[in-house]
């Protein structure tokens, strides 16, 4: 701040914005805080803010009543669909082009990392969780040992040395503690400069009138502007340059929270190459109608994701002749775009894309006080944009469906919340899944007296139609404790190349299988 003249241009800024009340506890602040203060009003675009707010509580005062989206919604047709469990005849030949395009070095992941976690309540990003595991590994180091492997598969196929660039996209609120913990760990085996981070944008959080709030006297309450906020920090941090001048073809989004992604899935991208499409969604099957997921489906002939909140009962538990839900994509964030199509999105789409409202309890300074309050009902919203908003820009949008259980296990909670996403539920889900690679590939589990213990069911890779029966009966409740199994992402990236370690071969759990070997936890006295 260079003095009274700059700080008169801000308050007349203000002024015209009808923020003036942001510097109501000025004199009270000390000249660093002053300092700071300042410098984050003089960033703020304020009147492209105003706008948004207007435009944001127009789009959820105005939201299309329930019978109108009800009555316009139409199911992803068959032909734009592919499922790992209605087309196993050609995951082969999708696996085999998703992984030709990554020995091209034609791919490359974006994991979405800015959000707060507020529900998981840890003080450090999601990505450094443990949730157990018998590696204690974490999210960030599964994540990177599953690039690691596909890169090793895809070069073993083709012969061609290859690269998987890795964006990672935080936020002010995550940045340097993301940084700071790939340092610590080398980067988990990867190359430095094959790991990109890059900051999301923030947003202030508004009171039901649109005026700022602030957090402390001296400082604004900011939280990040959504997933959403993705494509235009693409831009501002020219990650789109930087994925052009590596000559990637296409881009595989995905959350930091799901412990099953399966980071450049080789299917899902040879599915989408094939279908030529440019922008593509992961999804799982919706089973119960009043499951609170997004669908994906189409709305006057536009795909876009309905949120379950925005139709009626009625139309959520409609049935289609196979039994199934008539809606049941469940949308996962789990997204592939070409390069062309993400360059569009950055460059001519993003500002077309509207907030999304959504009504909070936000910590602020009272005005009339100077003292911070801690509301027990929503005082103000916070305006988000969403990953899935830029759909509707697709010429040729596909659909793939994958199964929950081989897929998706999200970490939303804590333990001690709820019995739902949460780090039980997590660990559960990554053991059984390994637990059925391992009776797939030939191997079996035996209790303490050498009995044999019961197959649990799965038919995932399409090696396994004789082992059956009802798998969510392992990941549905946090206290049913599934055999204890983990494999090391560096030994497989989707249940493949076991063989030599467990065909006809019996195991105590607990049992872990990395790259020195198999071990079995209790037998070791590990
Ligand atoms: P969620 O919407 O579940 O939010 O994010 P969250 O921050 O993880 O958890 P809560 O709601 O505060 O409890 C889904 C994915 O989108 C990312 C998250 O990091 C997660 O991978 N995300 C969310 C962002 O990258 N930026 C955001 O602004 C919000």
């Amino acid at each position: 701040m260079d003095g009274d003249n700059d700080l008169c241009v801000l308050q007349r800024r203000l002024a015209e914005a009808g923020q003036s009340h942001l510097l109501q506890f000025w004199e009270e602040l000390n000249a660093e805080e002053q300092q700071e203060l300042f410098l984050e009003l003089q960033d703020m675009n304020l009147e492209e803010l105003g706008q948004a707010f207007q435009q944001a509580m127009m789009n959820s005062s105005q939201l299309v009543g329930k019978e109108n989206v009800d009555a316009k919604m139409e199911p992803v047709p068959r032909d734009v669909l592919g499922s790992t469990t209605r087309d196993r005849a050609q995951l082969p030949l999708w696996e085999e082009e998703g992984l030709r395009q990554i020995s091209q070095n034609k791919v490359a992941v974006l994991l979405l990392a800015g959000g707060q976690g507020t529900r998981l309540g840890v003080s450090y990003p999601k990505g450094m969780y443990d949730v157990g595991l018998p590696s204690h590994k974490t999210l960030f180091q599964i994540q990177a040992e599953r690039i690691l492997k596909l890169q090793q598969l895809a070069e073993e196929q083709h012969g061609l040395q290859c690269v998987i660039p890795w964006y990672i996209m935080t936020s002010g609120r995550t940045m340097e503690s993301t940084k700071e913990f790939f340092l610590k760990h080398k980067y988990f085996g990867l190359k430095k400069e094959n790991v990109v981070f890059f900051q999301q944008g923030m947003l202030p959080a508004m009171d039901f009138d649109g005026k700022i709030l602030l957090e402390e006297k001296g400082k604004v309450s900011m939280s990040p502007d959504g997933n959403g906020g993705l494509y235009r920090a693409l831009g501002t941090h020219r990650i789109v340059e930087d994925m052009e001048q590596r000559h990637v073809g296409c881009i595989h989004v995905y959350c930091v929270d799901n412990i099953l992604v399966k980071v450049a899935d080789p299917r899902f991208i040879g599915f989408c190459v094939q279908k030529g499409a440019d922008c593509g969604a992961k999804v799982v099957e919706k089973t119960n109608p009043t499951e609170p997921v997004g669908v994906v489906c189409r709305v006057d002939g536009v795909y876009q994701v309905v949120e379950y909140s925005e139709i009626s009962l009625a139309t959520a538990q409609k049935r289609s002749h196979d039994g199934r839900l008539l809606f049941n994509a469940g949308n996962i964030a789990n997204h592939y775009f070409t390069m062309e199509f993400l360059k569009n999105v950055v460059s001519i789409y993003e500002p077309q894309l509207q907030h999304h409202v959504a009504q909070k309890k936000i910590p602020y300074v009272d005005a009339a006080t100077g003292k911070p309050l801690n509301p027990d009902k929503p005082n103000g919203i916070k305006m988000e944009k969403f990953v899935f908003d830029i759909f509707q820009f697709a010429k040729k949008f596909v659909v793939y469906e994958v199964l929950r259980e081989d897929e998706f296990s999200p970490l939303k909670n804590a333990d001690s919340q709820n019995g739902k996403d949460n780090p039980t539920t997590a660990r559960h889900a990554l053991m059984s899944l390994h637990h059925r690679w391992v009776l797939n590939a030939g191997g079996h589990f035996v209790d303490e007296n050498g009995t044999r213990l019961p197959a649990i069911p799965c038919c995932t890779n399409g090696r396994s139609d004789a082992i059956q029966a009802d798998v969510n009966h392992n990941l549905k409740d946090a206290n049913d404790l599934p055999i204890q199994c983990e494999i090391s992402p560096l030994v497989s990236y989707g249940g493949e190349g076991l063989e030599e370690f467990v065909k006809d071969k019996e195991f105590h759990a607990p049992l872990v299988i990395d790259r020195n070997g198999v071990h079995e936890l209790m037998k070791n006295g590990v």
